[in-house]
């Protein structure tokens, strides 16, 4: 059975989030959605709703699924018998990023491919850090995430501007 994951923080998933994991899905027979914590960061969701906003918008696909992990990548691969590390690209800036942490998880998981995939064009604009910055200002996110993930993320961004 081969397996990807689809790693990231997901605060909060977006339209083109979305999209990559169901294009994942077409490719691998399980798709494992991975809401991961980075230390670095601050959330404004809470892992709970990072969660549930994923499994409202993928209720339907029973290929993909959600998880947890708060350690390395590499070791949830490892572990879990990962063939594949999914990660959708929007420009070159993604791109160094990315590439940086490829070669890492190469490194310690060599059994694990990271898989590009370009976003669609109408997805190249839409990030998380831009939801979260228009909803504050109260602004309408629905064309940019999940229907599903419209009411938590209006409920817990309203008049929070310090983000
Ligand atoms: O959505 P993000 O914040 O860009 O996701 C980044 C994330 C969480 C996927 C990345 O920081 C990560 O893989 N963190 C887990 C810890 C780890 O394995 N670090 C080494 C990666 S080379």
């Amino acid at each position: 059975m081969k397996k990807a994951v689809c790693p990231g923080s997901f605060c909060p998933v977006t339209n083109g989030h979305v999209d990559i994991f169901r294009r994942a899905a077409e490719l691998f027979d399980e798709v494992i959605v991975l809401v991961m914590t980075n230390p670095d960061k601050h959330y404004d969701f809470s892992t709970e709703e990072r969660c549930n906003m994923i499994m409202g918008a993928v209720a339907d696909d029973p290929r993909i699924r959600v998880d947890v992990w708060n350690g390395l990548l590499a070791e949830y691969v490892q572990k879990n018998g990962i063939n594949a590390i999914i990660k959708g690209l929007r420009s070159a800036t993604d791109f160094d990023y990315e590439f940086q942490m490829a070669l890492a998880n190469k490194s310690l998981a060599p059994k694990a491919e990271t898989v590009f995939m370009t976003a669609r064009p109408e997805n190249m604009y839409i990030s998380s850090s831009l939801v979260r910055q228009i909803a504050s200002f109260g602004g309408d996110v629905s064309d940019f995430v999940p229907k599903e993930a419209v009411e938590t993320i209006e409920r817990v961004l309203k008049n929070k501007t310090d983000i």
